[in-house]
């Protein structure tokens, strides 16, 4: 393949990658944002396979499609089974795994790099090549660490409980110095001496990312996922630049720019600083009870019977449903949406209201509706719902807790204060959906279950949604 067909290659490959994030981007276009990245990724697999044939042909060694194939065609294979099993809630850890094979590839890469007879320029290009190769080691050895402790906190390997080690900012602070350090001797020295420093460097960058993700409680973990999507992107880029490939710098930064918004977008909505997910000690395991602020809500929760929140169903004109990690957790996507369906036909106005954070993943409640087939015009954002909740009849919060917690707007002293939410309780009935008491993520009470308009549901979230609808269809 020529030098300049493998170049638009490329730029189409980038063209079709920035595509899918603007696909991605919403529910009704998600489905061809996918396809632009399988496209662009096939055409970035066939490019450089054809590319470094090419340059096998001019004798440079250990190149070709016999070697590609041989760790293309299993890592395809395994990669496809395992994604295909993996259920949508174990999600984050199968993604935090792939980052540690990202932070893995660009060490190797470094290392490999410099080891090269082959790729060493000498005068400034020489500096700037090591610079790219120092940078993408260090990234690349604290994104395979931190990712690999991530997988294991989320599959539960490994406690979910941060790890306050005493001075740990003061070691944090010690080993980026340690590494500046070397850094300066890998730079000033020649070739010749640059290995050690570079493999001391490598060792103390792995014990970076693993004290960084150990100190993380394990409830803080998507947000460290999202962090580590956007360090393996920088590890990727910096791979691109030690291997002058174009689409590697490209994808490298798109995938470290989107994971660096997303993460912002995701402290935003909880409320939290970045640093402060960073520095670690936020929540437990998830679902602990926070320490008492002494202003916690008082009063009596009203039940509700199932006959009573059917006929509120049958009589309600406007009806907005809250999905929360519980109704995730119960599978109760399916019969919501025989729901949806059925009140819809009769009239009704019935729409979703989706918390930027419901859940344990982004999008997780817009991927459930969505599996279940839910049409995509009434499932609204948070900003474009929460002013129609006074002129609502009926509220269905089907276990979610946290983001319709009307303390993060008036007490001052809860852990979510702050915290942007759905304003149910403007609505004139709301009827909450679990199984007890039970606290949410952030794990502080909820005032919600105690006003005036609030009626408590208690049950499984499936249990109680399928015999809603049977009973709707009675
Ligand atoms: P939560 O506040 O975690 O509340 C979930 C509620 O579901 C619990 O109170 C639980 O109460 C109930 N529940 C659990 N299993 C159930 C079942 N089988 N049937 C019925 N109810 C059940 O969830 P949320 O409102 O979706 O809020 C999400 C929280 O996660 C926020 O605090 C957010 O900041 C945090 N978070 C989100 C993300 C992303 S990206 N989505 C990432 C990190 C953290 P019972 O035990 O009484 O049933």
């Amino acid at each position: 393949m020529s030098y300049s067909l493998l170049s638009v290659t490329y730029i189409a490959a980038s063209a079709l990658f920035i595509m899918s994030l603007g696909g991605l981007s919403r529910q009704e276009t998600a489905r061809r944002g996918n396809l632009y990245g399988i496209i662009g990724m096939l055409l970035a697999v066939l490019a450089t396979a054809f590319g470094m044939n090419a340059q096998n042909a001019m004798n440079v060694q250990g190149t070709g499609f016999g070697m590609l194939a041989a760790v293309i065609i299993p890592g395809a294979i395994i990669g496809a089974a395992l994604a295909s099993r993996v259920a949508m809630t174990s999600m984050p850890e199968l993604v935090a795994v792939l980052h540690s094979f990202v932070g893995a590839a660009a060490v190797l890469v470094g290392l490999a790099s410099f080891l090269d007879p082959a790729s060493h320029p000498t005068g400034t290009a020489g500096t700037i090549h090591n610079v790219e190769i120092f940078v993408g080691v260090f990234i690349g050895a604290i994104t395979f660490t931190g990712s690999v402790i991530a997988f294991l906190k989320l599959r539960g390997s490994i406690g979910g409980k941060p790890l306050a080690l005493p001075g740990r900012h003061f070691l944090n602070l010690a080993m980026m110095l340690g590494c500046f350090f070397l850094g300066y001797q890998f730079l000033s020295g020649g070739h010749a001496d640059g290995l050690q420093p570079l493999l001391i460097m490598t060792g103390i960058a792995c014990l970076v990312g693993v004290h960084m993700v150990m100190a993380i409680g394990g409830a803080d973990m998507p947000v460290v996922v999202s962090m580590l999507n956007s360090y393996s992107g920088w590890a990727a880029a910096a791979a691109g630049f030690m291997l002058s490939n174009d689409l590697l710098i490209v994808t490298g930064a798109l995938v470290g720019s989107s994971g660096a918004i997303l993460s912002y977008i995701m402290c935003r909505a909880m409320n939290r600083s970045f640093l402060s997910v960073i520095a670690g000690g936020f929540g437990t395991d998830g679902g602990t009870p926070a320490p008492k602020t002494g202003n916690e809500p008082v009063g009596q929760a009203k039940e509700i019977t199932l006959d009573d929140t059917v006929e509120a169903l049958r009589e309600a004109r406007s009806v907005i449903i809250v999905p929360g990690y519980g109704m995730a957790v119960a599978q109760a996507q399916h019969p919501v949406a025989e729901i949806t369906k059925l009140l819809r036909a009769r009239g009704c106005n019935f729409r979703f209201a989706i918390h930027p954070v419901a859940g344990r993943l982004p999008g997780h409640m817009n991927v459930l509706l969505a599996e279940a087939n839910v049409p995509y015009d009434i499932v609204m954002e948070m900003d474009e719902i929460n002013d129609d909740f006074p002129t609502t009849d009926l509220v269905l919060v089907i276990g979610a807790n946290d983001i319709v917690n009307p303390g993060a707007q008036d007490d001052p002293s809860s852990p979510i204060a702050g915290m942007p939410v759905l304003e149910v309780w403007k609505a004139r009935l709301v009827v909450v959906m679990k199984r007890g008491k039970g606290v949410g993520y952030a794990g502080v009470d909820n005032p919600l279950f105690y006003k005036e308009c609030t009626r408590m549901l208690y049950g499984d979230a499936k249990k109680n949604v399928d015999a809603l609808l049977g009973k709707l269809r009675d």
